[in-house]
């Protein structure tokens, strides 16, 4: 199989073809999302509510994600596999933020990392990418600033933050970062901003005219039962298939009619 490059990513924007993006964090889960033909993996940071039933995403360490990074890259033959840098490791000092994204490229073997913010981040994004370290970057709503925001709901409504994002995108774009995530904007604003740039926009609750979209693999699935926000289509109700699959075990496993002959040595 032909790898997908930050470059093939560019492309696909080049050509109009759109790019479909996922998160996971283990092997078993990634080596499906891969299988089926998703271009961008991302080991997000998301983990840290998903995987470890945090509220938000700030108590997830370096460690943690570069665990979850190792095991995602072990399963991944095609895909593109994107890391976020956690909370704290790449805040206001980019000699940080540089050391950060090194022990994320050369412990799990990940090919490239992702940071939340625009301006503020500047120099983080440019030292990394000096490293030649390709950076994704993530505006709009951003999760590690939650305690900022107050609340989850949509970013950049009003033209004082809708401008600031402009500017920010276009930084990215200029410093050399190979695409953008936009989370939870209007999708008019995600427009302008995807027709403005020449790298790929990737949205999540961004509307229809991003170069591509991202959704956390356990939304989709239907895993988590509660999380169901608007931007959110749920491609299967797992939740129901895995319950109904363990109950059946335990009434099996009741009854003594498991394991059976067959099932015995
Ligand atoms: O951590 C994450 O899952 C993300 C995506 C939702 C973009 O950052
Ligand atoms: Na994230």
């Amino acid at each position: 199989v032909k790898r997908i490059t930050t470059h093939t990513i560019q492309e696909m924007k080049m050509r109009g073809e759109k790019i479909s993006s996922l998160t996971a964090y283990d092997y078993s889960l990634a080596k499906l999302v891969d299988a089926a033909g998703v271009e961008i993996i991302l080991v997000g940071d998301s983990a840290s509510n998903v995987m470890a039933g945090n509220e938000t995403t700030l108590p997830i360490t370096l460690d943690h994600m570069i665990y979850h990074a190792t095991s995602v890259v072990r399963a991944v033959k095609r895909a593109l596999v994107v890391v976020d840098l956690p909370f704290g490791s790449y805040q206001g000092n980019s000699a940080k933020a540089l050391e950060s994204a090194v022990r994320i490229m050369k412990e799990s073997g990940a090919h490239a990392v992702k940071l939340e913010g625009g301006v503020e981040i500047r120099e983080s994004v440019t030292r990394i990418l000096s490293a030649g370290v390709p950076v994704m970057g993530h505006l709009g709503l951003t999760p590690q600033s939650i305690y900022k925001f107050g609340t989850y709901t949509v970013r950049a409504r009003e033209e004082a933050e809708a401008a600031k994002l402009k500017e920010d995108a276009a930084m990215l774009d200029e410093v050399g970062c190979f695409a953008v995530v936009l989370e939870k904007i209007p999708a008019k604003l995600s427009q302008e901003v995807t027709e403005s740039i020449k790298i790929p926009t990737i949205g999540i609750g961004a509307g229809p005219y991003t170069d591509g979209q991202i959704l956390v693999l356990h939304d989709l699935l239907g895993i988590n039962r509660g999380f169901k926000p608007r931007f959110l289509r749920q491609y299967a109700d797992l939740a129901t298939v895995i319950e109904d699959a363990i109950s059946n075990y335990v009434v099996d496993v009741k009854a003594q009619s498991f394991p059976n002959e067959q099932e015995s040595y």
